[in-house]
């Protein structure tokens, strides 16, 4: 029986089985790499640990300032990151946790920074102004509010801080 007469010739065959063989080879190398490279990415922003500051009777009216460490994860490797925050319960038990760091180009804000500018939070770069409940001061320079952090209080009594999370500008 001739090569013709078998529908594949033995070279189309050996073609075939090579190539599928080079494939499955190629394929098997390559998508543990490209999967070593991409997962990290698509796990960014799964950790979302909240930290405990205090207990939540330690805050009232009056803002204070409470520094912490939140755990990062970019994907690669976990590190931790100081934050600050300036806290304050108002006579409904809501909680405000709002971030010092200016909207304007990022220097840090005093509660009653300025004796000329009392309650109110103050930053010294520019001159710039918030309002108690940190919203910006129109005239100043910053076009919106700081940021607030996530929060809860824990059945344990304790307040905790999550993710900074950005507002509108006024
Ligand atoms: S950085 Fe705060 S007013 Fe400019």
């Amino acid at each position: 029986m001739s090569d013709k007469d078998q529908g594949v010739s033995r070279r189309q065959f050996l073609n075939y089985t090579l190539m599928g063989v080079g494939g499955f080879l190629v394929a098997g190398t390559v998508a543990p790499m490209l999967r070593f490279a991409i997962d990290p990415l698509l796990q960014v922003g799964q950790e979302k640990d909240m930290v405990a500051v205090g207990d939540i009777s330690e805050f009232g009216s009056e803002p204070t300032r409470r520094e912490f460490q939140l755990r990062v994860n970019d994907g690669w490797t976990e590190y931790d990151v100081d934050q600050t925050a300036w806290i304050s319960v108002n006579e409904d038990g809501e909680v405000l946790a709002l971030s010092p760091i200016c909207t304007h180009l990022g220097c840090a804000v005093m509660w009653e920074g300025n004796e000329n500018e009392p309650n109110r939070y103050f930053c010294p770069c520019h001159n710039g102004l918030y309002e108690r409940d940190g919203v910006n001061v129109p005239g100043t320079p910053p076009t919106r509010p700081l940021d607030t952090y996530e929060y809860e209080v824990g059945d344990d009594g304790k307040l905790y801080l999550g993710q900074p999370v950005q507002r509108g500008g006024v």
